[in-house]
């Protein structure tokens, strides 16, 4: 439990910086990073700019798996997820661009795609650290209330709530929220090495407690962390409201 979102950040940037930094990754043997989007990671997507400017990180040797992508939303629209991760952390670091995956939410056969990406993250080895976020209903990537929790990357239906939620970034218009987005699944976080949760404010206070105190439940798909050798959950304040 962090004071406010700035440590809150500070302290997950760190936690990042030192995994990478001890790993000693090389060409050969990469470190792995599940990355997030959503407004919970921007502040700590700014700290490893900055660290990276600084020379405290690099991401030469780092190759890095999204955890999902709108379908039907063309990849240079401000909110797909690849602008969305190009404007708040790719363009600003040093990671090679062949390192870099994202879900394609245009491609012509999304089951296929889904699979490749599976495979992609096997190939790499697994997941050293996979970062996420929550929704407001307690889900992790697109992972929404209802979905098993051995779950592996596939075309999920958001819910009318994420849509809702999500349409802060849409016009404040619900309408033009894709209906569909790909996401890895609740297996697929929970088979990384280590998971790390960022959540913060007071909307998440519900989740975060479901989380913690609550049953382990496909209906919070993020209390599967429960569950976890190596799952963190790092919060400020605000959100333990419900604690
Ligand atoms: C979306 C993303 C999730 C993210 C959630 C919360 O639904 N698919 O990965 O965790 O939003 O977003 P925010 O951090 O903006 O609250």
């Amino acid at each position: 439990i962090e004071k406010d979102y700035d440590a809150l950040s500070a302290w997950a940037a760190n936690h990042v910086i030192d995994r990478i930094n001890a790993f000693g990754p090389t060409k050969e043997r990469p470190f792995v990073l599940g990355l997030p989007t959503g407004s919970s990671p921007i502040g700590m997507y700014r700290a490893l700019v900055k660290a990276c400017a600084e020379g405290r990180v690099s991401f030469r040797h780092v190759v890095t798996f999204n955890m999902d992508e709108y379908v039907g939303l063309p990849e240079s629209h401000p909110e797909s997820y690849h602008s969305f991760m190009a404007r708040n952390l790719f363009d600003h670091i040093d990671c090679p661009k062949e390192n870099i995956h994202i879900l394609n939410g245009n491609a012509s056969d999304l089951a296929a795609e889904c699979e490749h990406y599976e495979q992609m993250i096997a190939e790499a080895g697994g997941i050293d650290l996979f970062i996420g976020g929550v929704g407001v209903d307690g889900h992790v990537a697109f992972n929404e209330p209802g979905s098993s929790l051995t779950s592996r990357t596939r075309q999920k239906t958001l819910t009318t709530d994420t849509r809702i939620v999500n349409s802060r970034f849409f016009d404040g218009d619900v309408n033009k929220v894709p209906a569909y987005a790909l996401t890895v699944g609740v297996g697929t976080v929970m088979d990384a090495r280590e998971v790390m949760v960022l959540i913060n404010g007071h909307a998440k206070a519900h989740a975060l407690q479901a989380a913690v105190e609550g049953p382990v439940t496909q209906m919070f798909t993020i209390s599967a962390l429960q569950l976890h050798r190596h799952g963190i959950i790092v919060c400020d304040e605000a959100a333990t409201e419900e604690l």
